[in-house]
């Protein structure tokens, strides 16, 4: 434990209220207990209102009212929006979407990173903000830009993206006939002959080569980290001493986060959880989960990132890259704190779950907390946005639990996780390419399992496929379709240092390339685990597969695969169906790999290596969690009821302190 705890923050607009609100702001800001502000990510036509023309008073009164309260200020890059000279001056910053359309100027984020017009301009406004910021005493830090990939932005289909992305093929493969090849063009006659025949792979008549796609979303992602780190290296130069972060966004899948956060200091993400309930629920649920998590959120999807994040700089020297080799600390930069307005629908969340939301962040180690937004927008996009004041400026709900929120009792310090689960943006990518079953894809297959872990009590570290795993008791792959060699002679040492892994359906099946290995899955990973793939079965809704095994009987749904063994022993057996007999569940010493997706069956078998590895487990009610940190023990319950468990009562939407559990 130390003395130092969880510290808070806002998003403010300066800009989009009347000046004479600045110091009130700040002063109200200080006495809700506030310490970071963040502010000007989408200013840039405030800043610069005709090219080269600069407006910086405005900007300095605000930093100078949250100076004069003493609250630090964290100043963002204003990329996400090019304003209107510079898009009619220069159109070919735009992006386009799949469809092949020029995405317009008039909301945000409209424009291509992969454009030198556009990043230089980047680089010009990015050296202006720091030249005149830079070494302010309020100004404590940077955020690039704002949420890279939102709204589909991650990718554009054309244009700038269209011309750089042959002459990145070019440097990665050399000669056409090693593109050719590594995709496998010959498969329908897709092979090239001048590299200019070259586009991204959208609009075409069905779908286009996983291969193809694989490189495209590879150089996509290049393109914003590279975008990104030019602003990096600028703001290092003129803004010593003050961190630079970005906020990610959640499940987001538009480029590589390893690869985009590599340079930063700390990493930060935007938590809504009921406007992501909406688009998301966990497998095998559905509707009712949905309706009874709307008021709360559900605590895996959100903890689900929290515990990304916190690891997305953790093991940079095993993948090779400069940096921390220890998960480190993160931010929520932007926390809901009342409804949203962009979610099918909107509710508002119960009492007590801005605080909920709180807790939990930090029981997942983050450092700060920053509530998006400070007073609700009265104008454009967003007004139906909460914000921790109302549009007429009276204290929302949001700003109530805030203020009655005890700093103090979130100690900062370390999470003790002994399990990781493994994840890969490559795998994701080339999972939900070729899906198989409708109801699957890459993050409900990896949530399966994550879930399955958070109910059974323990904590977890999600960590790349290629993180340094010593330490770790046991490890979960539980969607890693990508092994090359290396990453099959990684994890074999990993087991051989005593890590115990777990691997779910389809581990393994694919080539960097994004081929399927040609000796089938499990490639070379076959070996480790005493197998090799018989069958895989894609069951329909109303289709299930009956298991069974140490005189238990599981019904897998979706997905169901069988081995052939090779040392392995069977723990699982499929009764009936065209994989009658066959093994659903196999062990190999230290390796264990789930053929069948049930969530039942993963639980049954991960306790099992769970506990035989030492982790102790403890299951949990549904809509309970615990969450451990800085040697605290946080017990939460999600449902909006009160539930008992372990003799205690938990009321409805509440966290407290168990220590020692
Ligand atoms: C975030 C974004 C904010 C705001 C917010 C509304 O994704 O970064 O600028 O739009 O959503 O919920």
């Amino acid at each position: 434990m130390t003395d130092q705890h969880l510290l808070l923050g806002t998003c403010d607009y300066p800009e989009h209220v009347p000046r004479d609100r600045w110091e009130t702001y700040a002063k109200q800001q200080k006495e809700l207990g506030l310490t970071f502000i963040r502010i000007a990510e989408f200013a840039w036509s405030r800043m610069e209102p005709r090219q080269g023309e600069y407006n910086w008073k405005w900007l300095d009164d605000a930093v100078e009212a949250y100076h004069a309260e003493g609250l630090k200020v964290v100043l963002c890059t204003p990329t996400p929006t090019p304003p209107a000279w510079l898009v009619r001056q220069h159109p070919e910053i735009l992006p386009y979407d799949r469809e092949g359309r020029v995405r317009d100027f008039g909301s945000r984020r409209h424009y291509d990173f992969a454009s030198p017009v556009y990043r230089e301009h980047s680089r010009r406004i990015t050296r202006a903000m720091a030249e005149r910021y830079g070494q302010h005493p309020a100004v404590v830090g940077w955020q690039t830009d704002n949420e890279f990939g939102c709204h589909d932005t991650g990718r554009s289909f054309g244009g700038a993206s269209a011309e750089a992305f042959p002459v990145w093929l070019k440097q990665k493969y050399g000669t056409l006939d090693a593109l050719n090849t590594a995709w496998g063009n010959v498969f329908w006659s897709m092979e090239y002959t001048d590299w200019g025949q070259i586009k991204p792979p959208n609009l075409t008549v069905t779908e286009t080569n996983p291969s193809h796609v694989l490189d495209f979303y590879r150089f996509a992602s290049t393109m914003i980290a590279r975008f990104q780190e030019e602003q990096i290296v600028i703001l290092r130069e003129l803004s010593p001493g003050r961190f630079i972060t970005h906020n990610f966004m959640i499940f987001e899948t538009g480029f590589d986060h390893y690869q985009v956060a590599r340079g930063l200091d700390f990493v930060t993400w935007d938590n809504y959880p009921l406007g992501m309930l909406e688009f998301f629920a966990p497998p095998g649920h559905g509707e009712a989960l949905k309706t009874h998590f709307a008021r709360t959120g559900h605590p895996d999807l959100i903890s689900f990132n929290h515990d990304l994040y916190r690891g997305l700089l953790g093991g940079q020297e095993a993948l090779g890259r400069e940096g921390k080799d220890t998960p480190s600390g993160f931010w929520v930069m932007e926390q809901q704190c009342g409804q949203v307005n962009w979610a099918p629908f909107n509710p508002l969340p119960a009492d007590g779950t801005v605080q909920l939301w709180t807790a939990q962040a930090w029981a997942h180690g983050a450092d700060v907390v920053s509530y998006f937004r400070w007073r609700a927008a009265t104008m454009a996009q967003e007004v139906m946005h909460s914000g921790l004041l109302r549009h007429d400026e009276t204290p929302d709900r949001g700003f109530h639990e805030v203020k009655e929120l005890e700093q103090a009792q979130f100690p900062v310090g370390t999470v003790p996780a002994r399990v990781a689960l493994l994840h890969d943006y490559e795998s994701l990518w080339l999972y939900d390419q070729q899906k198989h079953a409708q109801s699957l894809s890459y993050w409900a297959q990896t949530l399966a399992y994550y879930s399955a872990l958070r109910a059974l009590g323990v904590d977890v570290d999600v960590v790349h496929a290629d993180a340094d795993l010593s330490g770790y008791a046991v490890a979960v792959a539980p969607a890693i379709t990508l092994v090359s060699a290396e990453r099959a002679a990684h994890w074999e040492r990993a087991v051989q240092g005593g890590v115990k892994l777990v691997c779910g359906p389809r581990t393994a099946f694919r080539t960097p390339g994004g081929e399927t290995w040609a000796e089938g899955q499990f490639g070379p990973l076959s070996a480790l685990v005493g197998a090799k793939l018989l069958q895989y079965d894609s069951l329909r809704p109303g289709l299930s597969q009956k298991v069974s095994g140490n005189g238990k009987e599981f019904e897998a749904v979706t997905w169901a695969e069988s081995y052939r063994l090779n040392g392995a022993e069977a723990l699982y057996k499929y009764v009936g169906g065209p994989l009658d007999g066959q093994s659903a569940a196999i062990r190999n010493g230290n390796v264990t790999v789930i053929g069948a997706h049930s969530p039942e069956l993963i639980s049954a078998v991960l306790d099992k290596v769970l506990t035989g590895a030492g982790v102790d487990t403890t299951p949990l009610p549904e809509g309970v969690r615990i969450s451990r940190r800085s040697g605290r023990t946080l017990v939460q319950n999600w449902n909006l009821e009160a539930v008992e468990w372990q003799e205690q009562q938990l009321p409805g939407v509440s966290f407290q302190f168990l220590d020692g559990i």
